[in-house]
């Protein structure tokens, strides 16, 4: 955006009544981060750098996060709730600092990408005094509504002050608007609260520039992009357009998924190109999966990364630190956390590997558990590659398997072994010939016995 400096306005210091919550509506999560977080990355995204926040209830936990990388936040407290004009105002000291552009954007809206603020700051630039950004609704109630006249933006009526024929206008405001930076100050001082709600209307700029031989103008966004949050339902149906959009651009980019409506992702998944997931998977935060990856129908995966030509679940839970490379596989019923998986190792069943690293190309058989924790601290297990691990194995961790060694099946390792060494550590396995007989035969009479004393009794 050339070379013009702009400050961000981010509103939240709304009340969140029907959210029904014991917190600040930004703080609730979409895709596995607070709404607020969501806004301030498309702040970011839009090549701004200074954000006023405009914070009221849970003022310190809002501020902590909307810290998103490359934006510095500066908190400013509404402490009376006097409508959107006088929030803005809030920031005065930010605005005071000087900037050729002032962007104001909600909170609560965080399905909001940055082309409309481009759009929007491309309009200052072009010698608009307000950018209003609108949209085109079937369901208009409740907003304000754009009074336009020749293509020319002439005032924002609110619902409330509407008259009938202006509620029928369908193009409406999404709140989100830049202001001409030189002027805000002035223009916003301007703002009275004499109307149906008696509060300070930011959107009563557009007629004070105007009275001012100022220029206004709309650019559009998709509604959906604009959606604004308010009760739990909306949430869900925000969430739901997120994994919507994201899902289709990972498909777009080379992504497979069987059945994308139920695969659930968080904001920072990357999947490379090439890769498949299967129906029901979910992943939390932090996971990266490589191109041509393969993940089973429903697993489970946060803070973990899958290499290229590795093969995950079905049924399989990866969570953070879990760091697969090429070609390993970890199957069904399979945990891995704080672990390394070798190119081409194998955990195909029904195993947990946790604070452990396993060499390339070894087995983990069905069965096994690295023993990390002793009720008080976490240990480190160490396999080597090419090693064998039998089934049912317990690893009591901290131990090393060497290199090429065999566990044998059902052992309790608690000491080390050397690299090509063969460790068993069970009981020996003792045969005693025609005993099952004698067994069985006692366990016959013992039953026959038994009914012959119920059937006597009665
Ligand atoms: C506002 C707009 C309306 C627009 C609608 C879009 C005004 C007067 N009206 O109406 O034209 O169609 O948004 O959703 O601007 N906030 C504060 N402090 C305040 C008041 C509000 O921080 O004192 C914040 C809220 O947290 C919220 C945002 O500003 O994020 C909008 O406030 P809200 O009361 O929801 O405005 P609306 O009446 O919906
Ligand atoms: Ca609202």
């Amino acid at each position: 955006m050339n070379d013009r400096t702009c400050l961000a306005i981010v509103l939240a210091a709304g009340d969140s009544t029907r959210m029904k919550s014991s917190k600040s509506k930004v703080l609730h999560p979409i895709a596995g981060r607070p709404m607020i977080a969501h806004v301030m990355a498309a702040v970011a995204a839009t090549g701004i750098a200074d954000a006023a926040l405009v914070v009221g209830r849970n003022a310190d936990e809002v501020t902590k996060a909307a810290s998103v990388e490359g934006l510095s936040v500066e908190a400013f407290l509404q402490t009376e709730r006097l409508g959107t004009g006088h929030a803005v105002l809030s920031a005065r000291d930010a605005i005071a600092r000087g900037y050729d552009d002032i962007l104001v954007t909600y909170g609560d809206v965080p399905l909001v990408t940055a082309a409309p603020f481009l759009a929007a700051r491309e309009g200052l630039a072009a010698g608009n005094d307000v950018v209003v950004i609108g949209f085109e609704t079937a369901k208009p109630t409740g907003y304000g509504r754009l009074i336009v006249e020749k293509g020319e933006l002439l005032a924002i009526r609110e619902e409330k002050d509407a008259t009938d024929e202006e509620r029928k206008i369908t193009r409406c405001n999404s709140g989100l608007m830049a202001i001409n930076g030189r002027k805000a100050i002035e223009l916003l001082s301007r703002i009275g609260n004499q109307n149906a709600k008696g509060e300070y209307y930011l959107t009563d700029l557009v007629e004070i520039a105007r009275s001012l031989g100022g220029r206004t103008s709309v650019v559009d966004a998709p509604e959906a992009e604009l959606a604004g949050c308010n009760n739990r339902a909306e949430l869900a149906m925000i969430e739901r357009f997120w994994q919507e959009r994201r899902r289709h651009e990972l498909m777009v980019s080379g992504v497979t998924m069987i059945a994308p409506e139920t695969v659930f992702l968080a904001y920072d998944t990357e999947i490379g190109q090439d890769a498949l997931i299967e129906p029901n998977v979910v992943f939390g935060p932090g996971v990266t999966i490589d191109g041509g990856a393969v993940i089973h129908a429903f697993s489970h995966i946060e803070g973990a990364h899958v290499s290229a030509g590795a093969s995950v679940g079905p049924f399989a839970r990866l969570r953070p630190g879990a760091d697969l490379a090429e070609g390993s596989k970890v199957g069904n019923f399979c945990e891995v956390k704080n672990a390394d998986i070798g190119k081409g190792a194998k955990v195909n069943h029904l195993s947990y590997i946790g604070d452990a690293s396993v060499g390339a190309d070894a087995n983990i058989g069905a069965g096994t558990i690295t023993c990390n924790y002793d009720g008080v601290n976490k240990h480190h297990t160490d396999i080597g590659a090419g090693a064998f691990i039998g089934s049912n194995s317990a690893l009591v961790a901290p131990v090393n398997i060497g290199a090429n060694a065999l566990v044998a099946s059902g052992s309790v390792i608690t000491e080390n072994v050397p690299d090509e060494a063969l460790a068993l550590g069970r009981a020996r396995q003792e045969v005693k010939p025609g005993r099952a007989t004698v067994i069985r035969e006692r366990n016959l009479a013992i039953k026959a016995a038994k009914k012959a004393a119920k059937d006597a009794g009665r």
